[in-house]
């Protein structure tokens, strides 16, 4: 699993690595029919007042729908799934930015996926002002448009959680040329996963 904050390049480096892989590519939220509806609501700006609680249960059901339709069937065919975006985001994001308690959260994900955890989460990590130029680049949508004081709650959720779990996570260096972040990418899962 892929995961990091806006503009950390997760998504290239996602393809990247399930083309190497043969892999199964697929992301968080949205990968599904009834996931892209949830998607829409959760991404929408106009959804100002949508609660962080309401945030976090449509990403849980986008999660559950996700596993249930798209992971699952694919790991009992005996594929590889690597996937931009999972349970890490609801920690960083809506466990830790938001202030719903890591733990909370990771219940709910436990619930949604009936503990289906992955076997090593890729943090791909750029600096503060890489990711605001990143940003800056694109009309932000309800999520990107949270300032940027909750993005760097994100970015330090994320590093508490990389740092809490050394078995599954592993951070690295975001920046630089996509091929050379995709040979560092390339080292980790290979020494880790074959
Ligand atoms: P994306 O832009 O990488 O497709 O992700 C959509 C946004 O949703 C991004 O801002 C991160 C956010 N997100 C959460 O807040 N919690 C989650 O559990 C997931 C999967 C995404």
């Amino acid at each position: 699993m892929f995961e990091g904050g806006e503009g950390s390049g997760k998504s290239t480096q996602a393809r990247l690595l399930a083309e190497r892989w043969g892999a199964v590519l697929t992301f968080q939220p949205g990968a599904t029919a009834i996931g892209a509806q949830l998607r829409q609501i959760l991404l929408d700006p106009a959804n100002a007042d949508l609660e962080p609680r309401a945030e976090a249960l449509l990403m849980a059901a986008d999660r559950a729908q996700h596993v249930a339709e798209t992971i699952r069937p694919a790991l009992l065919r005996g594929r590889d799934v690597v996937c931009d975006r999972y349970i890490g985001s609801s920690l960083a994001y809506q466990g830790h930015a938001r202030g719903l308690g890591v733990a909370e959260v990771a219940e709910l994900s436990r619930f949604a996926t009936e503990n289906l955890q992955p076997d090593l989460v890729v943090l791909l990590e750029v600096s503060d002002d890489e990711a605001t130029r990143r940003m800056a680049a694109v009309a932000p949508d309800r999520m990107e448009a949270a300032g940027r004081d909750f993005h760097q709650r994100v970015r330090d959720g994320y590093r508490m959680l990389a740092a809490h779990d050394l078995d599954r996570w592993v951070a690295l260096d975001g920046e630089g040329p996509i091929d050379e972040v995709a040979e560092r990418v390339r080292a980790v899962v290979e020494a880790r996963l074959r």
